[in-house]
């Protein structure tokens, strides 16, 4: 029992080393092959403009969130415990990293809750794999009094990883179990692999409403769980999965029934506001935040988030766009592999 803790906190602490010593990925990322229309004469103001969205009945200003990474460790709650600060100070939601071993193991349970202890009344999700039983699913919204749950698809991390799961046939009916039986929104989401159409057409007749792509282009759990394999050989995988851009393009008949939340690589203001003009309702970023809370500490990651977001706003007048539903009707230009990419899916440019 206490030999899986102790492999579980140091799972987690070395995803995180992992993760903080992984260079930027491909230098042109797929955001720098969607290009904005640059409009000189704008009808709006910096102050007018008002980027506030919303997941369901949660709404909220800012439309970033800080997306699932940690817990399970002290190291992570330490790194909770400042996101939850940042969160708090700045109104964005927040998700811990899952949950799995705090349900299992509650001793685990406070390097979680602290998130709950430090922002009370944030937005706060709750993070499980989709191996999760309903019973564990309601024990980890429990614990930190979530007003959300996020259920990770992490199939090709699972494959790469030594000890990872090799069962996934009872995903579905795990997620419609607990999409049945929770009493908060359930969010499905990606690790930084990207979804498909074919993806989202199963997760949305599963009755599921609240997407996560969280695309290639940023963390790569292909590499990271390749480091940490003795025999190291899964190298020829790093570049598997779809880019956060190539997924929102793929969600995008699915953006009228549910709503899309884009991550995965999201390094800049412009990449989160091309992120919203292709159908995003909220922007989530893991990478750039830890890398940032953990050389900076709390102050300087509040002042980031904020200037980040006023930066956004600035982006949103170039492109004469007041808010996210008009970012939406801007005009696009898309370089020609992204071109490519929707011709061969048949994605209608929009
Ligand atoms: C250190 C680290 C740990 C993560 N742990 C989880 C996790 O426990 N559950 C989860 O759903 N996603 C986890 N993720 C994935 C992120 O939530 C996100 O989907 C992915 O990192 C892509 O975003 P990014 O490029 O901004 O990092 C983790 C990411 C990082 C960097």
């Amino acid at each position: 029992m206490r030999e899986e803790v102790n492999l579980r906190s140091q799972r987690k602490n070395e995803h995180v080393q992992h993760a903080l010593n992984q260079k930027p990925q491909n230098v042109i990322s797929d955001f720098d092959k969607v290009h904005f229309v640059h409009h000189s004469m704008p009808a709006v103001n910096l102050d007018e403009v008002d980027l506030s969205t919303a997941i369901g009945d949660m709404k909220f200003d800012v439309p970033l969130y800080i997306n699932a990474m940690t817990g399970g460790s002290s190291w992570t709650k330490s790194i909770n415990e400042k996101f939850g600060k940042v969160a708090e100070a700045t109104g964005i939601p927040m998700a811990v990293g899952s949950m799995h071993a705090a349900v299992r193991h509650p001793e685990l349970s406070g390097s979680y809750s602290i998130v709950r202890e430090v922002n009370p009344e944030g937005l706060v999700f709750a993070n499980v794999g989709a191996d999760v039983s309903l019973e564990g699913a309601k024990k980890a919204v429990d614990m930190i009094r979530a007003d959300g749950l996020q259920i990770h698809l992490n199939v090709a991390q699972e494959l790469i990883m030594p000890e990872g799961d090799r069962d996934f046939k009872s995903w579905q009916s795990n997620i419609k179990s607990v999409l049945n039986g929770v009493d908060v929104p359930v969010i499905v989401k990606e690790v930084g692999f990207g979804m498909s159409r074919e993806t989202l057409q199963l997760l949305k007749a599963a009755g599921v409403k609240y997407v996560d792509v969280s695309g290639r282009g940023g963390t790569n759990f292909a590499e990271i769980e390749n480091a940490r394999r003795s025999a190291q050989d899964m190298d020829y995988l790093s570049d598997w999965g779809m880019s956060t851009v190539q997924s929102l393009m793929e969600s995008k008949g699915f953006q009228k029934d549910m709503t899309i939340l884009a991550s995965g690589g999201v390094k800049t203001p412009l990449d989160a506001m091309k992120s919203l003009a292709l159908g995003g309702s909220a922007v989530g970023m893991s990478h750039t935040l830890l890398k940032y809370v953990e050389d900076n500490e709390v102050e300087a990651t509040i002042e980031f988030v904020e200037q980040f977001f006023n930066q956004m706003k600035k982006i949103a007048v170039m492109v004469n766009a007041k808010t996210i539903e008009e970012l939406r009707t801007s005009p696009i230009v898309f370089s020609p592999d992204i071109v490519s990419w929707m011709e061969q899916r048949n994605i209608q440019s929009p």
